[in-house]
């Protein structure tokens, strides 16, 4: 379900059907890049929010999109030799596929370049400028493009020199221009009594101390304008002057519910304030500081939450293009499928903290906790129960004690699971939920169901009821996580999951275990990673179409000589099925012996004669007792084929390849 926008009528049956609403936004992410690991965990924890609130019966909005405006948007652009507006065009449908694939079920996709967003910035800028916080003056400091802020006297110290920038350490250039400024200094008690008085605004909470002590130590009025650059929002009555990125992106979380817009007042009453805004760690100043310094000039009311998460780290840094270290979701969703690496990114990074990502820690989580804990406990019921004709498990009533206690175990697991979902600690609510799954997972061995099949069929049929429900609330405490396969899940069970404005987290804890289940048999639930797999997307990783790039430097590079050269002879070598030995001639560099392992794609045939290229200095080494001068340089396709490497015209034997 893909909403671009709720119409008003739809709106009043929402008022009316739905006891509450839940706004949900992600970071807009810069236009400049396709999706990575970093930007598709920030919108996971968006859409887990709001499945978990759908669960609820809440009217869910869950809204992402990209930010297009600005240098260094303008920047990316012009290196790929192209205007802005289409270099962002090409790069948004890469993150709508990829949301989809991920089953990230948002609202709106909101880009900054939407003529309704221009329109409602221009209107904010109009409704602070009439108000008197907006002023022109110069500006004069040190910028960052990257990170797109100044840095602040004090983080620059006093310098004469670039200081480089606080939030990514690169270097900064001066710049001196006209610019518009927000009366930023003037809301710096607001916001200190406005943190004082709702010291649960932030999770975690330790993050609001940093804020409190930086507002503290003294706003400057923010440079709002820029006339260096023309991407982006024209300033309103002036327009030499763009409106800075950062005052126009932040605005995209009105704007998507109509803020400034004629007709939809109705609709941003209902959804604005913002219940849940998820961001990462490194631009908590702009949305904790001068976002809600913005929505209070305006008279607006602010977010209730900000969840502020860690970052992914591979290789124990955050992942960035520069260090070669970024992970790519596409490989990861062909290798292992969404569900699993949603479960991987919610289970294994503990969200207010940095968290290291691995494959190997990916597969183990998919084997343990998902095939063998999960998958197995369902595998299990179900053959038991069709082995022994329990397709239909009838309504049970009265429960023996281990049911009874395995009830109570349930109804705890329930609470506190939600308690953890609501503090959006979703990694402690897997974790509590896992202990309840272990315990159906002992309360089934501890009962020996298969020895009372035949024997004593009420218990039997009990057992089995027991593991149908507790499998039953596990599927929808799971569906925020993983909403296919836990469709599947259900699907064993002969339910469905349903969302609509009932409440299900309270019909879950009012349950009596009262169900009847109608069970059926599908595909295996989770696979187990396959040893060839892993060593598929490991291999990868040290490729270039691989998630993970290791580059080398020039200096690496330059000590690798390729050199082409004329194979004159090819012969079988003795007891290998696989080498053939060439001799190969350099023209002045020699004639050298090179053993290569072509033998099943190539006949001698097709070699004797043909130019190739080969690593010219790779040390002397023995294969079968025979020395190999060199290796022969082969493209293998995904598919196994192999074709020779060579120059598409002669060249004289020995050129070297540069
Ligand atoms: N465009 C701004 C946000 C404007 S919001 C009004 C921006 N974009 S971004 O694309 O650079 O980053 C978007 C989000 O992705 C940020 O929350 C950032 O923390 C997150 N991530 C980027 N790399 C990350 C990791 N390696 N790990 C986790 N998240 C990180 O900032």
């Amino acid at each position: 379900m893909h909403l671009e926008s709720y119409e008003l009528n739809r709106l009043d049956t929402m008022e009316k059907k739905h006891s509450n609403k839940f706004y949900v936004t992600t970071p807009i992410y810069y236009g400049t890049a396709k999706p990575h690991l970093g930007s598709l965990y920030s919108t996971l924890l968006a859409d887990v929010a709001a499945r978990w609130n759908k669960l609820y019966g809440h009217a869910t909005f869950f809204l992402t999109g990209t930010d297009e405006h600005g240098q260094k948007v303008a920047q990316a652009a012009e290196k790929a030799g192209q205007l802005p507006k289409a270099f962002v065009d090409k790069l948004v449908p890469d993150y709508m596929n990829m949301w989809h694939k991920y089953e990230f079920e948002y609202n709106k996709f909101i880009r900054t370049t939407d003529p309704e967003h221009i329109h409602a910035v221009q209107e904010w800028v109009k409704t602070v400028q009439k108000k008197g916080d907006i002023y022109k003056s110069v500006y004069s400091g040190w910028y960052c493009t990257p990170c797109e802020t100044y840095v602040t006297e004090t983080e620059a110290g006093p310098t004469d020199k670039a200081p480089n920038c606080s939030s990514c350490n690169r270097e900064t250039n001066y710049v001196s221009e006209e610019s518009y400024f927000f009366k930023l200094s003037a809301y710096q008690d607001r916001l200190l009594e406005f943190y004082k008085n709702n010291p649960n605004f932030m999770v975690p909470k330790e993050r609001l101390n940093e804020v409190i002590r930086f507002v503290e130590s003294g706003l400057k009025d923010l440079s709002i304008s820029r006339t260096t650059i023309s991407w982006g929002v024209p300033f309103p009555g002036d327009e030499k002057h763009i409106v800075y990125v950062w005052a126009d992106a932040l605005t995209n979380y009105i704007s998507a519910v109509g803020y400034g817009q004629k007709g939809h007042e109705n609709e941003f009453n209902f959804w604005w304030p913002a219940d849940l805004q998820i961001l990462g760690k490194d631009i908590v100043r702009f949305h904790a500081v001068y976002w809600l310094a913005f929505l209070m000039a305006a008279d607006l009311k602010l977010p209730k939450k900000l969840l502020v998460h860690g970052w992914i780290k591979v290789n124990q840094q955050k992942m960035s293009k520069s260090l070669g270290n970024v992970v790519d979701p596409e490989v990861l969703y062909d290798n292992y499928g969404a569900d699993c690496v949603r479960y991987y990114l919610t289970r294994s990074m503990a969200i207010t903290h940095d968290s290291e990502f691995s494959i190997k820690d990916l597969e183990e989580r998919i084997t343990s906790d998902l095939a063998n804990d999960l998958g197995n406990l369902l595998n299990r019921m179900l053959t038991l129960a069709f082995k022994n004709n329990l397709a239909e498990v009838p309504k049970h009533t009265v429960w023996n004690e281990a049911g009874v206690d395995l009830r109570n175990a349930c109804w705890d697991a329930i609470e506190e699971y939600e308690q953890y979902m609501n503090d959006c600690q979703y990694h402690m609510a897997l974790a509590r939920l896992w202990k309840y799954i272990n315990q159906v997972n002992s309360y089934f061995h501890a009962n020996e169901p298969w020895k009372l099949a035949k024997e004593n069929r009420a218990e039997f049929t009990e057992i089995i009821s027991a593991v149908c429900h507790s499998l039953y609330t596990i599927g929808f405490l799971l569906w925020p996580i993983m909403p296919k396969k836990m469709n599947e899940l259900m699907q064993n069970l002969g339910k469905t999951v349903q969302v609509d404005s009932h409440n299900i987290i309270d019909l879950l804890k009012d349950n009596r275990w009262d169900h009847i289940f109608h069970l059926q048999i599908t595909q295996t639930l989770f696979e187990k990673p396959e040893p060839a797999k892993k060593e598929e997307v490991m291999q990868k990783e040290k490729t270039e179409e691989s998630a993970v790039q290791n580059y080398i430097t020039i200096d690496q590079l330059m000590p690798i000589e390729l050199r082409v050269g004329t194979i004159e002879d090819c012969q079988d070598l003795p007891k290998s099925d696989k080498l053939y030995q060439l001799r190969v001639n350099f023209g002045d560099f020699g004639v050298r012996q090179i053993l290569a392992g072509v033998r099943q794609s190539f006949s001698p045939e097709q070699l004797i004669g043909k130019q190739a290229v080969f690593v010219y200095n790779l040390q002397p080494r023995k294969m079968l007792g025979t020395e190999s001068q060199g290796m022969m340089l082969i493209a293998k396709d995904s598919d196994g084929l192999l074709r020779l490497v060579a120059p598409q015209e002669r060249v004289a034997n020995g050129t070297r390849l540069s």
